[in-house]
């Protein structure tokens, strides 16, 4: 039972929890018209301590969508958080005005903290380098409707594995299905932190490998992930600009990849992937973003409870 829940962690649902939100994106989107006003009355609140293009915009719309209206900010000092309000008041006061709440907020650790002083469900929508639960319900769907199924895989995650939240969640994510192998592709220094590698793959005895050249995995993958250097996690610039293209996905980069591979990124795309593979049947990126607001309109109206 979602009704009420909030969504903190991928961990957070159970499998059988997810595929029920997974099979109600996937009706959503084959009849999107017989969803207009399931949120009839319902009011989302988007708290936005941090930047955001997709994971905002696609809450809203898949608010709207539902047929629900949504009130909220997109820059924490146009709130009262810049007269230095503390975060449980000012989730107290939103909790009382919406139903739902989705929260982006710099700090690691700061949506569940701030969902013990929320009567309503609160959705982390990425908190710091730590964790984005609802990009990864995007990765997961797309995953499940590129391949038609979500073990026997081989994964490649790609890029700044250290600072990347979208990586982290969606290892904890993979880590629950089946024969799923991990190739772990990354500079020396933005390598997958350690508790993630102790908690989730070495204490699950999962196949994974880390290496730093793509080329000399690409051609093993099922799916690569693509991610950008996370400049905003930097504490130095120097260390930004030596690192930040340290891969580019081009068409030669590509020649000895599957047919079938899928290639995904949670977006904004900064130089990692080539706009010449935007064309390539292979490049599911963009169509991930538009997953990403159909799961979020299932996630609402589960969490909701009006389906
Ligand atoms: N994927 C993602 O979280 O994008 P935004 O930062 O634009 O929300």
């Amino acid at each position: 039972m979602l009704k009420g829940k909030h969504l903190i962690d991928p961990q957070d649902f159970s499998v059988e929890e997810l595929d029920e939100i997974f099979d109600l994106a996937e009706e959503i989107i084959k009849k999107p018209e017989d969803f207009t006003n399931v949120c009839d009355g319902k009011l989302l609140g988007t708290l936005f301590f941090e930047p955001s293009t997709r994971t905002r915009l696609s809450f809203e719309s898949a608010m709207l969508r539902l047929g629900g209206k949504v009130v909220g900010f997109s820059e924490p000092n146009s709130s009262s958080v810049a007269k230095g309000e503390n975060l449980p008041d000012t989730i107290r006061t939103v909790a009382a005005y919406t139903d739902i709440i989705a929260m982006r907020h710099p700090k690691e650790g700061a949506p569940r903290y701030g969902s013990q002083y929320s009567d309503v469900p609160l959705i982390n929508a990425g908190d710091g380098g730590h964790q984005h639960p609802t990009q990864t319900l995007t990765d997961l769907l797309t995953i499940r409707v590129a391949k038609g199924k979500m073990t026997d895989l081989t994964i490649g995650l790609c890029g700044d594995l250290k600072f990347g939240r979208t990586v982290h969640s969606l290892i904890k994510a993979m880590s629950r299905y089946e024969n799923v192998k991990f190739i772990l592709i990354s500079p020396n220094e933005l390598k997958t932190p350690k508790y993630i590698k102790a908690e989730i793959l070495d204490r699950k005895s999962l196949d994974y490998v880390e290496v730093e050249k793509l080329e000399d995995v690409i051609e093993q993958l099922d799916i690569l992930y693509m991610t950008r250097v996370q400049k905003e996690r930097f504490f130095n610039e120097a260390d930004y600009i030596r690192l930040k293209d340290s891969y580019i996905l081009d068409n030669a980069k590509l020649k000895t990849a599957k047919d079938d591979l899928t290639i995904l990124h949670p977006l904004p795309r900064v130089n990692e992937i080539s706009m010449e593979i935007d064309s390539d049947p292979r490049a599911w990126y963009f169509k991930q973003t538009k997953y990403g607001m159909f799961v979020r309109m299932a996630l609402i109206a589960k969490l909701l409870g009006v389906r």
